[in-house]
């Protein structure tokens, strides 16, 4: 599903201040949901979760991960503490290490069928360890064997759906919200946001948001925008929580069960917003090596605005 490379931004935007964070982000923008190729740096040392503090002080200072140059896409190494301690402060001058309270978790649709009391009793992120799965571009035809797998161990996780495929498979997304799980907006039919007009990128938020209302009465809370792509522009044409992630495992690219299940265990923190694609069968299998182990280590899965006790800031990257 490779469709070629970002073009390259205009030339100065690397002079500005802040650079090293706006490098950072391009891997962001260029690693998401598996449609772009991407140029690895082996040179480069900056965990997922650095990267992503990174940005998530650019983004409080509103800027665009579309500023950045190209030339840092990888991530992999150990992660920067200094950069983490970015996000920290980043996350609370927004307001995103919260308590996730019964408040918040009432909201979720924990009383549905199936939903366990397990599940359903408020999970505080601040005294256990709690991790948010998403999963982005679906449903496919790999969707319920993931619900499965994530029943299995209690587990709730974040669905940002594509509008078209909800139309196209209402079912799927029914029978994943009535488990409990998250669903989210990620477009009608994934487009670079940054690429069309106010009234264009209008369009893809309404006409999703009015299929997911159709299959499972209400409208997502939250935006995830294809690419990790967005700019000011697209920001401004709804006030919904831009949702990234923390860790992107790169599924859409290894198509490897066991390197994506590393990938994902080697990374992972409390507080981390994990990106998968469940259109993937690869990453679907990989699921339960991942959800055994991260149960193993203490952690709960929550849904995103579990995570943020029902409040996610508008820019969201993961709370480490
Ligand atoms: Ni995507």
């Amino acid at each position: 599903m490779n469709i070629g490379t970002k073009p390259r931004p205009p030339a100065g935007a690397g002079a500005r201040r802040g650079t090293t964070r706006l490098l950072t982000a391009a891997a962001l923008v260029t690693a998401a949901c598996g449609y772009l190729t991407i140029t690895p740096d082996p040179g480069r040392a900056t965990s997922g979760a650095a990267q992503v503090s990174a940005v998530a002080g650019l983004g409080v200072r509103g800027m665009t991960p579309d500023s950045a140059q190209p030339e840092t896409r990888q991530a992999k190494g150990g992660a920067s503490p200094g950069a983490l301690s970015v996000a920290v402060r980043a996350a609370r001058a927004t307001g995103a290490v919260e308590v996730a309270g019964a408040a918040s978790i009432a909201r979720v649709p924990a009383a549905i069928d199936g939903v366990t009391a397990e599940q359903a009793r408020p999970v505080d992120c601040r005294r256990v360890k709690c991790v948010a799965l998403t999963f982005d571009d679906g449903p496919g035809r790999y969707t319920d064997a993931l619900l499965r797998h994530l029943a299995d161990h209690r587990a709730r996780a974040t669905f940002f759906v594509v509008g078209q495929n909800v139309a196209a498979s209402p079912g799927i997304v029914r029978r994943t919200y009535a488990a409990g799980h998250e669903i989210g907006s990620h477009t009608w039919s994934h487009p670079d946001l940054t690429k069309l007009s106010a009234v264009r990128v209008r369009s893809q938020l309404a006409r999703t948001d009015q299929a997911i209302k159709a299959v499972i009465g209400v409208r997502p809370k939250l935006v995830r925008p294809p690419y990790g792509a967005f700019n000011a522009a697209v920001r401004h044409q709804t006030r919904r929580p831009i949702v990234m992630w923390s860790l992107d495992t790169l599924d859409w690219r290894l198509r490897d069960s066991a390197k994506v299940a590393r990938k994902a265990l080697k990374s992972v923190r409390p507080g981390s917003v994990i990106l998968f694609h469940d259109i993937h069968p690869s990453t679907v299998r990989a699921m339960p090596r991942i959800l055994r182990t991260l149960s193993k280590r203490g952690y709960r899965f929550v849904t995103v605005s579990q995570l943020y006790g029902g409040r996610p800031p508008k820019l969201v990257y993961g709370a480490q």
